[in-house]
């Protein structure tokens, strides 16, 4: 089939199986194929498509949005699609390609320089936001953290093609940021398959699930404040994963499984072998009397890493901070994908275990 444009062909990404653990069958929904390199081209494409059909904008209103990441990318993608004018509100931690590509493809950027009284950027981006809206007649701030539509275009498109591929599924790792991915997909594959297992994959540093906030140096993956919309999500339980396990996952991904993929795929990855390496999950498997189906997906691709998680330097400078780097630094490049079982011993699992009434919105 022939397509008249590149952003078209978003969503109906493909699945692999991946071999990694015996015991599983795991399949992975391969998100970083979308047209702008991630799963965030859903949520634009889905969200401006419905404000129009709502009517709460026409071709005149400026979207405004704060996003350093996939978001901001897909988001200066699809409003050029649209013919809308975009203004992305970013801070001094963007990285080059991230910056290039949203100016590239039309965004407006918006660089707040001054911290806010945590060190960070966030509140003075927030506060900027909110100045442009009063500024700019007739603009729309996007609000990724909150936007009913942004939960809903993975309900409608990612969760309804991950149904009409499996058959049954027992298990599904979600990396959460903005909890628009697992509030649309756990509801769908409920409403499908209510046994289903949902499995919240957050880093640690993270506060989404309660936990003490700390720096972090991985995009893509946790969050500094409870987004709204993760009141619509079904989790069942949450896996905290740390940094120094997302890397050590990627570059296994990529050296044992050409995968070349971003952080959060690391995390999912390190997620799934933790708890399928735990006592009391293997029971149940046993129990199961067959081979549990277990779906991920990778959201984004490893291009815009290079200078991070796959750049020896920076690992090097990254093992310094955290001692049980250095061990999955050794982690062998071609041997079995279980080698890193040595590692996860030292670090004990850190399941949380959510209470499903709270999750429920
Ligand atoms: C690479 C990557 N993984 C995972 C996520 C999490 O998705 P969500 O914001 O829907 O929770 C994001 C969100 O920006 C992302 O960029």
């Amino acid at each position: 089939m022939i397509h008249s444009s590149m952003l078209d062909l978003v969503g109906h990404t493909p699945m692999i199986r991946l071999n990694v653990l015996n015991h599983i069958d795991l399949y992975v929904k391969l998100e970083f194929l979308n047209p702008t390199g991630s799963v965030k081209d859903r949520a634009a494409d889905h969200i401006i498509r419905k404000l129009f059909e709502r009517k709460e904008i026409d071709p005149d209103t400026t979207l405004i949005e704060s996003s350093s990441g996939n978001f901001g990318v897909a988001l200066s993608a699809y409003c050029r699609k649209y013919n809308l004018k975009f203004i992305c509100v970013i801070d001094p931690h963007i990285s080059p390609t991230n910056e290039m590509l949203i100016s590239s493809m039309g965004g407006i950027l918006e660089k707040v320089t001054e911290p806010d009284e945590n060190g960070g950027y966030l509140l003075t981006r927030i506060k900027r936001v909110q100045e442009l809206q009063v500024k700019i007649p007739n603009s729309y701030w996007v609000n990724q953290y909150a936007n009913p539509y942004n939960a809903e275009a993975y309900y409608q498109t990612l969760g309804r093609e991950i149904c009409e591929c499996l058959n049954p599924i027992d298990y599904a790792f979600i990396g959460v940021s903005s909890c628009g991915t697992i509030a649309g997909v756990s509801r769908k594959i409920k409403e499908v398959y209510p046994q289903a297992k949902i499995i919240a994959v957050d880093i640690e540093g993270s506060v989404i699930f309660g936990g003490k906030p700390k720096k972090r140096y991985i995009p893509g993956i946790g969050s500094s404040k409870v987004p709204l919309i993760l009141a619509q999500a079904r989790i069942d339980e949450v896996v905290m994963v740390d940094e120094a396990l997302t890397v050590a996952m990627c570059h296994e991904l990529l050296n044992n499984h050409q995968i070349f993929v971003g952080g959060s795929s690391g995390s999912v990855m390190g997620a799934i072998k933790k708890y399928f390496s735990e006592e009391k999950n293997l029971e149940w498997i046993r129990s199961l009397k067959r081979k549990p189906v277990v779906v991920t997906l990778f959201p984004d691709r490893g291009e815009r890493y290079v200078n991070t998680l796959y750049d020896k330097k920076w690992c090097e400078w990254f093992a310094g901070k955290d001692p049980f780097m250095t061990a999955a630094l050794r982690t062998p490049k071609t041997t079995n994908p279980d080698d890193l079982d040595d590692f996860f011993e030292k670090k004990q699992a850190s399941t949380w275990r959510a209470h499903i009434g709270e999750q429920e919105g």
